[in-house]
């Protein structure tokens, strides 16, 4: 008899506990955003969302992720009691070929229920930088050093380092007839330029595997040097 009522008594419970925990937790009905963008920029992973009409005042927002190893969910560093829509988590450390969850949720007394972002593996989702340029002038040439995007100890471009190739769009200063250089790599000579000119110029690099363009540098100028006798290029080279 008295197992019987404790069981009836559990399963109501059981059967009210969702119930009386969203009245709860619900509060003022905070909600949670329900759509967050991932933007992962070489090894850049930066999460922006909206706040909902009533999430004003002190609610803060807290981003939970999931590993594929992983069965519970973590807090994602960078993202904890955020009080703005937008947060870093390039601190953690990740394979970048596996699936990765995120999960939000927004908090003020009480918290709202999460919502589960659409899991991404970040390789995939990573867009190529700016890669980093440094010309030199001679009086007819420029010569193009270019770096690979990201920083040297990049993990997201590890095995890629190599193979970027590399675009790049070239026009004199006083113009607007511009010429498209393509697939060149980290060091290009543009020759047959004019003697004191100011050239501008802009690169972005591809990986061409993976079906990705980055996007382009700043404009990088520089002006031709003064003309000398068989060019100063042939001197030095
Ligand atoms: C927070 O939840 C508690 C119960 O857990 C409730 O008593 C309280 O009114 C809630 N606060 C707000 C602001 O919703
Ligand atoms: C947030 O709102 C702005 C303006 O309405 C919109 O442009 C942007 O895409 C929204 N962002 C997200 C993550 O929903
Ligand atoms: C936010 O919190 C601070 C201190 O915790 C409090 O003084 C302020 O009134 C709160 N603002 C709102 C809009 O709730
Ligand atoms: C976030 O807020 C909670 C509750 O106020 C607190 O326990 C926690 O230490 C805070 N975390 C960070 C990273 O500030
Ligand atoms: C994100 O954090 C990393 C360090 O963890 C920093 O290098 C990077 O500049 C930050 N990005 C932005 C957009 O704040
Ligand atoms: C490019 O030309 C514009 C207008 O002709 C001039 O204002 C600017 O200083 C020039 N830039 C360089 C880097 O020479």
């Amino acid at each position: 008899m008295m197992v019987t009522l404790l069981g009836a008594t559990t399963l109501v419970l059981v059967t009210l506990a969702p119930w009386v925990l969203s009245a709860a937790a619900g509060g003022k009905n905070l909600k949670s955003p329900q759509k967050v963008e991932v933007d992962v920029i070489d090894d850049n992973f930066i999460l922006r969302w909206n706040r909902s009409e009533e999430s004003v005042g002190n609610v803060t927002f807290s981003f939970d992720c999931q590993k594929p190893e992983m069965d519970n969910w973590i807090k994602l560093p960078g993202c904890q009691n955020i009080t703005s829509t937008k947060c870093n988590f390039s601190s953690l450390k990740l394979n970048v070929y596996e699936e990765i969850k995120l999960r939000i949720r927004a908090e003020k007394e009480n918290t709202s229920s999460w919502y589960e972002v659409d899991s991404f593996i970040p390789f995939r989702k990573a867009q190529i930088g700016p890669p980093e340029v440094h010309l030199e002038a001679e009086d007819k040439a420029i010569v193009i050093y270019i770096s690979p995007p990201g920083t040297e100890d990049s993990v997201m471009w590890a095995l890629d380092r190599s193979s970027f190739t590399y675009s790049l769009v070239i026009w004199k200063n006083s113009s607007s007839v511009e010429e498209r250089i393509v697939n060149i790599y980290s060091r290009h000579k543009i020759s047959k330029l004019s003697p004191e000119t100011t050239y501008c110029l802009k690169v972005k690099a591809a990986l061409l595997t993976s079906r990705k363009i980055g996007v382009y540098s700043p404009v990088h100028c520089i002006k031709t040097t003064v003309c000398t006798l068989g060019g100063r290029g042939r001197w030095i080279t």
